[in-house]
Parts: C-alpha cells; structure tokens; sequence
C-alpha cells in the first residue's frame, strides 16, 4: 500500500466510522478545522483523561518516582483562551510568532515562504523556477508536467527542457529571480509577491470596542495562562517547588498551510505541564520528562520503531529556550524516513515568569502600546509584579526554572489512529478472501471497552446480555449489538477498535458463562456472568 493510499484509506475510515469530520462539511467545509465523530469524541477524551490520569493524578508526591531528581507535586489548571493582550507581548507571541508568506496575485492563493519548493528548468536561453505543492513522491512528475505546459511543450519534447538537479525552497532563491518563479497554481510567472510577515494568532475584539484598544488575540497555546498565574497557584495551595502544572484545551494558530489531516490545524487542544524546579536541578528535570513523556506514547500502543526523540539543533531553538527535544512519529503521509512532531519538551529557563514580572504595563496605556527605552528595548514590558519563589526552609528567593512537556491532543489521537489502522486478509466462508479492517487501538483508548452480543434473538440470550450491557455500562462505554450473523457482529467492532466481544450463547443457559473474544488475537475464553464487570476493568483501565 502507497503512502497517499493509507493515507486515503484511514481519513474515509474516520469518516465512515464517525471519528472525524470535516468542519463545516455541508458547506464545503473550511480548510484547518475537523470536528470529532461519536466515535472520535471517545477516542480524544480518552486519550486526554489517560494523559490527565498519568501525568496529573497517579504519581505520588510523598514517593520519589524512579529515575526522578526527587518528589514534586502536580495541580491543574483551566484558564481562559482570551487573555490580557501584553500577554502575548511578554510571552515574544506579539513580536515573533509569524511565518514569512507568499501571495498569488493571479489566483490570490498564499502559501509559506519556506515551504514552497521548486526547481530552475531552461529551454533554450529562457530559464523559469517551476514551484510545486506537490507531496513529495509527486513533486518530480509536478513540475515537469507544468514546465512542459509553460514551455508550451508535448510530453515527448521532455528532451528539450533541462532541470537543475537541486529542489530549492522559495525563500533560497536571490530576490532578482523571484520574476522568474511559476506560482504552484498558475500558468504565469512572477504573479507571487514579496514574502510578508504573517502572525499567527487570531486576533478578535473584546466588548463594544471595535478598534485596536479592544483588540486581544485566541491563545496560540495553553502555556501562558499557567505562567500568569504562578504566584496564585503558589499562594493559594502553599506548594513547594518542584512542581507541575496541568491544562488541557484549545489553542488556535491560523496556519497558512493547514494540512495531513489533523496534523496542521488551526484550531487544536493542547496538554501542557509546566514544571517549575529550581535552576540547580532543571537539567536533570529536563531529563526526566524527556524520557517520561517518550514512554507514555509506547505505553500506549505507539510502535518504538515509528517513534524518536530529536534534540533541536541551536538555531531550532525559540526565543525561550535553551534546550527542547521532540518526541517525533513516523506518520504514515510522511516520506519514509522523516518524522513529525508529536510534543515538544521545552527547557524554558527562566524566560517566562522572569519576561512577566519585569517593567510594569501603564494602565493608562492601550494594550500593546510599549514605551521604548533609549536602547529600544520595550519599558512597560510585564505585569511588574513579583514572581519569584522564596524556599521557606531555606529562605532562598529565586525564579524557578521551567520544563514544558507541551504535547497536541489532535496529533496524539492522529498518531494512535495511524498506528491502530489495520488491514488483514480475512477467510469467507464460500473460499474467497477478502480485506477487512482492523483498529488495533489501546484498551485504554478505545471508544468502546466492550461489545455485548446475544448469539441469537430468543431463549433468553437477548435478556442475559442486555443485563450485562446495564451492568458494564454504568462504569464503560460499551456497545449492545444483536443484528446479523456474530462474524459479522465481531468484525464491526474490530473496525471501530472495541478490544473485547461478550458473547451470550447457548451455554450461557446452562452454566451462567459468557465468551469473551479478544479483538487482536481472536482468542476465547469463558467466564462466569458475575465476573464479567471486573474482567473487563482489569483489562482496560
Ligand atoms: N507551549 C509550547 C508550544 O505550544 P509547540 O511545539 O508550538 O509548543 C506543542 O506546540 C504541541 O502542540 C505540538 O507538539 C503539537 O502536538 C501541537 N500543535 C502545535 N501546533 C499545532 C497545529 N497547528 N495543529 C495541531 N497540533 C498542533
């Protein structure tokens, strides 16, 4: 199976089976937005509350986990997506979040400076740069086919264009050449503009002030809302250093080029922590989560082999950090070979509390509108409160440093869904084969724990099954099925990921047992009724 060919089957699976959908779909939908089925709405908060339970509430804070620096505790968070807007000048959103972009002036579509990517191709004296958005594998036969087109050239004239052997980037090529650039939709060259800047943030306004001093922005992440209220936290829960902070919601970025699926959207969730540890032992902190949060995803069904973790090379940093690793996968529209980040962990320093505490905003001040000092560095930066920490047993006032595990609930949830993603070749009972679809998803995460099945309508078997169904269904989400033949039944759940079917047969009638099939190896075995609750916990939790 082709990479694009997996890639199509899983999205139309997810569609088909109701995990995703495409945002606004009737209305043709809109590009960077999907909204989550009756199954995928399972899938996320599972995958969500997994994160919440293992991060937030299982680790004991009286016991050293292993390979820890030492004990710290967790609390949580829930801030609002709309904040103060000096917010997101003192956290370098305002000033730094931007990706350079390009306009069409003929098709009026835009695209990322850094991403468009093409090749010089001659024909004679006349030489063009012939950009593509093109996948990869297509990225050749693209750009032949539109320099052929341009040149005004049949598929046999091939021979008379020549190509650069290197695919450049757009944002490589010297600025007398940008004339000579074929957009990637038109038949025209030199229609793209300059490259401008493009922040990221969705700007909106607050009240009935419709100019610029009611303008705040849509949190381009969960982060800040934790730094701003650090003091708080520490005030109103007397928590020691180190500790963590949890928060899951919705962050927004208007992403020139949303793509993959849900890979790149502009509107996703986040799961963060902030780690707040004193500066003598974050290295080692850093460590830890690196290491933790890589193992949480192999926990979770993802393969080791489709998974690494990448130290960024100095000038990958942002402006905050001195030291981040991604946690990549190997995402099946990928190349293979190249990975895509999953979660980012962030050695921040000290760069936020320290960038929210400095100066003090001027009330009397619109937002945003910063006072340079002579060196043109901005006068009325932060909050101008006080948020250091001071040790009470060893009177040490310093500001903590941080570690920021900051994982995507979407790109999780798209990596569990390509990992699970399955076919097998299935035996029919006429001697034909036939491909059918498994989603071999966590226990854990799976939409449905349980399926319960009666083997046939009559003889009580629908009565004993819609009694377990009342019993699992007070503690799980769990699926009663009696339509069509059982082999049907058990392969409908295999396709939507549901690890375990009970079955209610005849022998049920004699000794009060039950069948249990395990979707992954197909194995049975029986069980007593009364122990069928307490199975399935003990398997999926
Ligand atoms: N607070 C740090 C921060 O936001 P980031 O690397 O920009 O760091 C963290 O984002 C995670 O959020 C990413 O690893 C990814 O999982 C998710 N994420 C970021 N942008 C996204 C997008 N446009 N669509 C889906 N998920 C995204």
């Amino acid at each position: 199976m082709t990479v694009e060919n997996l890639m199509d089957k899983l999205v139309s699976h997810c569609k088909a089976n109701g995990f995703m959908f495409q945002s606004s779909e009737i209305y043709g939908g809109l590009n960077g937005f999907w909204d989550y089925g009756p199954l995928g709405v399972e899938l996320k908060r599972n995958i969500k509350e997994a994160w919440w339970k293992d991060m937030y509430q299982s680790h004991n804070e009286l016991a050293c986990p292993p390979s820890a620096p030492s004990t710290y505790d967790m609390v949580g968070l829930d801030c609002t997506i709309i904040m103060h807007p000096q917010v997101w000048k003192c956290s370098g959103h305002y000033d730094l979040f931007h990706d350079f972009m390009v306009d069409c002036r003929k098709t009026k579509k835009r695209y990322r400076f850094d991403q468009l990517r093409g090749r010089w191709v001659s024909q004679g004296p006349q030489r063009i740069f012939v950009t593509t958005m093109a996948e990869p594998e297509q990225e050749q036969e693209d750009i032949a086919r539109r320099a052929l087109k341009f040149f005004n050239l049949r598929s046999k004239d091939i021979e008379r264009l020549s190509f650069d052997e290197r695919v450049l980037t757009f944002d490589k090529l010297d600025e007398s050449d940008r004339a000579k650039v074929l957009g990637p939709d038109t038949d025209e060259i030199g229609t793209l503009t300059d490259p401008r800047e493009f922040n990221l943030m969705f700007k909106t306004y607050v009240g009935a002030l419709s100019g610029e001093e009611g303008a705040a922005f849509l949190r381009p992440e969960t982060a800040q809302g934790i730094f701003v209220n650090f003091k708080n936290v520490v005030d109103s829960t007397r928590i020691r250093v180190p500790f963590g902070v949890a928060q899951v919601g919705k962050s927004f970025r208007n992403e020139i080029t949303p793509r993959n699926f849900t890979f790149r959207s502009r509107e996703f969730e986040q799961m963060e922590i902030e780690f707040f540890c004193h500066p003598s032992q974050s290295a080692n902190w850093y460590q830890y989560w690196r290491n933790r949060r890589l193992q949480w995803y192999k926990d979770l069904g993802l393969d080791s082999d489709r998974l690494r973790l990448r130290e960024h090379e100095q000038d990958e940093l942002s402006h905050y950090s001195c030291g981040t690793a991604d946690i990549e996968y190997a995402f099946p529209f990928l190349p293979p070979g190249e990975y895509g980040e999953l979660e980012g962990i962030a050695h921040r320093g000290d760069f936020d509390l320290r960038s929210h505490s400095e100066g003090k905003l001027d009330p009397k001040k619109r937002p945003l509108e910063v006072e340079l000092d002579e060196h043109g560095s901005p006068k009325h930066r932060g909050s101008g409160k006080d948020l250091t920490y001071r040790d009470d047993l060893t009177n040490e006032r310093f500001i903590p440093h941080v570690i920021e595990p900051s994982a995507g609930a979407d790109r999780a949830t798209l990596a569990f869904l390509c990992q699970a993603y399955t076919e097998i070749q299935s035996s029919e009972s006429n001697g034909k084969f036939e491909s059918r679809v498994v989603m071999r998803l966590h226990p854990r995460i799976a939409p449905y724990k349980a399926a319960v099945l009666p083997l046939v309508k009559k003889d009580g078997m629908p009565e004993i099954a819609a009694e377990i169904y009342g019993a699992l269904k007070k503690k799980f989400n769990v699926f009663y099925d009696e339509k069509s033949a059982i082999g049907k039944r058990y392969w409908r759940q295999d396709k939507i990921g549901t690890p375990y079917c009970i079955t209610v047969d005849s022998q049920t009638l004699v000794d009060q047992t039950v069948t249990i099939r395990d979707r992954d190896s197909m194995e049975q075995w029986r069980i007593p009724i009364d122990q069928v609750v307490a199975e399935i916990e003990k398997r999926v939790c």
